[in-house]
């Protein structure tokens, strides 16, 4: 018991974060800039806009190895794009009714509204996200990938 609480400690997640040009990864740039502490487990990747993240290059992140998959951007009604992070909204909770039916996690995955102000919220959506990671442990998708 002791051995494996001493195991689940030394977890580190690997986490994707897929973040919007425009508010989520000037966010995260804030956060940097600000010098915010927030855990290293994030590996961002920078898209225009969420509606340009797909089903599939979540379903990939996972295969190839994330314990845990972030999609932020603008809060709704601020898309540059105007519809982009509706579709978002709708494809994720999609995809997190198709985890949950194949018997994967779905907390494993996180959509987020950070704005480029929003360099605390988008620490504390890593702190948070991190952590809930660690609890569920490894993912068991990447095993089997
Ligand atoms: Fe940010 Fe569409 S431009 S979510």
């Amino acid at each position: 018991m002791a051995k494996e609480m001493t195991k689940a400690k030394e977890f580190e997640p690997k986490i994707i974060a897929f973040l919007c040009n425009w508010c989520s990864y000037a966010g995260a740039d804030l956060a940097g800039v600000s010098r915010m502490q927030y855990p290293p487990n994030t590996r961002n990747i920078r898209v225009m806009c969420t509606g340009t993240v797909s089903p599939h290059h979540i379903l990939k992140a996972f295969q190839k190895g994330a314990d845990g998959v972030i999609v932020a951007g603008c809060h709704i009604g601020d898309c540059h794009y105007l519809k982009g992070n509706y579709m978002t909204a709708k494809r994720v909770a999609i995809l997190k009714q198709l985890l949950k039916f194949t018997g994967y996690q779905e907390e494993r995955l996180h959509l987020e509204w950070v704005s480029a102000a929003e360099g605390v919220r988008f620490a504390e959506l890593v702190r948070t996200f991190t952590q809930r990671i660690k609890e569920l442990g490894p993912s068991q998708l990447k095993a089997s990938a």
